[in-house]
């Protein structure tokens, strides 16, 4: 058993990062292990997490295990967890209800968790302690192990945790089984050195690890070959990507190589103001691949919010990189994450926030209460804002949101605009969907026979989260 340890998670050193090619296997005896087995597996969390998944699905499949939709009817249960707020937690502890109840009924099912928040000390020890009828536990650092984790624990019939808080390596040879066929996540680093004081990331991801960039070019050039139409580069904060290399390479570098692939569409996420330079505009800019879409997330508008935060921006350093984007690239989109709540925030900070989003009209943003995380400063200071003025805040917040989400789709009513066309709609199947270069979603009338095509739509109605659009032959 390897269990995780907070003070161990905090550390970094200056050790160079290893890249390993072959740290995956899969032994012949444990490749028919899922035979006539089923796998249901449910991703909490962020883009990070989903990719994971799709690691861990090519893994099961390596292993003969099949998937299934449905929990019911599964013989591996797989939660993929988040850490990030406490009803990420919530969510999951209320699925091992539910898991356990099939266990009682099938003994045979195989339950278990991993992802971020089987990085954390304190829920390992609540597992342990109230929930070991699971069967395994995995970190984030040793999904390449599944095979084995799932090995023992079959064999000792008992529960099986491994979880390694360490600083991280990096391993190339994990299998993906990608969502979907047009387009990829493509990670470029991994973990986070920037500790935000609120943020549990940097203790369940580990330290900033670059990837090569020799494989990430790689993956995307076998991407185009498969026929993907868009790549999304994931990081935690993307534009600090390569200053933990050891050769000068730096997101812009990557980006502009990214683009010189030809794959048709590029984004990335996420942006963190502190290292966006002007040569990032300028390669944004100059080539039409990489998507006018910024995710640059503010999380305050009151720069003594920003500095107990740990950002290392100020609220007019924040606003002088937004006009920069804007005036490089007036057609952008450009959409943030804000925290309202956090200890020590005045009504008045509150509304130096609001200011900032009357400033800057996103697209659109995702707002949060602010959620203590144990072991992370912010953990430590007084909360001494109520629930009430937390709840009044977000939703005066959201309701300013929406109003310049409106607005931004206002301005796109009876254009025209690429779309990447994904599937059909949810809601209604006779639709199409997609996202524009901008990355707003549109329900669209046209032929099926433009799945997975750039297609240029004319868009016929506009709502606060969505806009509706016709396919032009
Ligand atoms: N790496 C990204 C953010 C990843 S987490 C960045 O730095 O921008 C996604 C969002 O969750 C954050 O931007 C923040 O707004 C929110 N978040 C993170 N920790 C939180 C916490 N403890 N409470 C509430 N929201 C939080
Ligand atoms: Fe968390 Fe800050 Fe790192 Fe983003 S940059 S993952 S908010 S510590
Ligand atoms: Fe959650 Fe971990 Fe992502 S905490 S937001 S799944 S990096």
């Amino acid at each position: 058993m390897q269990t995780p340890n907070l003070l161990k998670a905090r550390q970094r050193t200056n050790e160079q990062t290893l890249t390993k090619t072959n740290e995956y296997i899969v032994k012949e005896n444990l490749k028919k292990l899922g035979l006539k087995k089923k796998y249901y597996i449910k991703t909490y969390g962020c883009q990070m997490n989903e990719h994971d998944t799709e690691n861990i699905k090519a893994i099961l499949e390596e292993m003969s295990f099949e998937e299934t939709p449905t929990m019911d009817n599964a013989d591996l249960i797989l939660l993929n967890t988040c850490a990030i707020r406490e009803n990420a937690h919530n969510k999951v502890f209320g699925m091992l209800g539910r898991i356990k109840h099939l266990k009682e009924q099938n003994p045979n099912l195989i339950a278990g968790i991993c992802g971020c928040m089987a990085q954390e000390e304190t829920v390992i020890n609540e597992i342990l302690e109230k929930y070991n009828w699971l069967d395994i536990v995995f970190g984030t650092h040793n999904i390449h192990n599944l095979p084995n984790i799932l090995y023992t624990s079959i064999n000792k019939k008992d529960l099986e945790v491994e979880v390694l808080s360490i600083e991280g390596n990096i391993i190339e040879n994990i299998p993906v089984k990608r969502d979907s066929k047009y387009k990829a996540w493509v990670n470029i680093m991994y973990g986070c050195d920037k500790f935000c004081t609120y943020c549990i990331v940097p203790y369940t991801r580990g330290k900033q690890r670059s990837r090569k960039k020799e494989y990430i070019i790689d993956e995307v050039k076998q991407l185009i070959k498969q026929g993907y139409k868009e790549v999304t580069l994931l990081g935690q904060n993307v534009n600090a990507y390569g200053k933990d290399l050891p050769e000068q390479y730096t997101m812009s570098n990557l980006l502009e190589d990214v683009a010189k692939t030809g794959i048709k569409r590029i984004r990335f996420v996420t942006s963190h103001p502190w290292d966006f330079n002007d040569e990032m505009i300028k390669i944004i800019k100059k080539y039409d691949n990489i998507m006018p879409y910024i995710h640059l997330p503010l999380q305050s508008g009151s720069n003594k919010i920003l500095k107990l935060m740990g950002r290392r921006y100020t609220k007019e350093s924040y606003i002088e990189l937004y006009k920069k984007l804007k005036e490089a690239m007036p057609y952008s989109s450009i959409t943030t994450d804000i925290i309202v709540g956090f200890p020590n925030e005045t009504d008045q900070d509150f509304q130096e926030t609001l200011n900032v989003v009357n400033e800057c009209k996103f697209d659109s943003a995702f707002t949060f209460i602010f959620s203590p995380r144990i072991g992370t400063p912010a953990a430590k200071i007084a909360d001494n804002v109520t629930l009430e003025e937390k709840n009044q805040r977000l939703q005066q917040l959201n309701e300013l949101i929406n109003k310049y989400s409106k607005e931004a789709n206002n301005n796109y009513l009876n254009k025209t605009v690429p779309v990447l066309i994904e599937g059909t709609s949810e809601k209604n199947t006779k639709m199409l969907m997609g996202y524009t270069d901008t990355m707003k979603l549109v329900n669209i009338e046209g032929p099926k026979k433009y799945i997975g095509e750039i297609v240029n739509v004319k868009i016929t109605d506009v709502k606060t989260w969505s806009m509706d659009g016709k396919v032009i032959e």
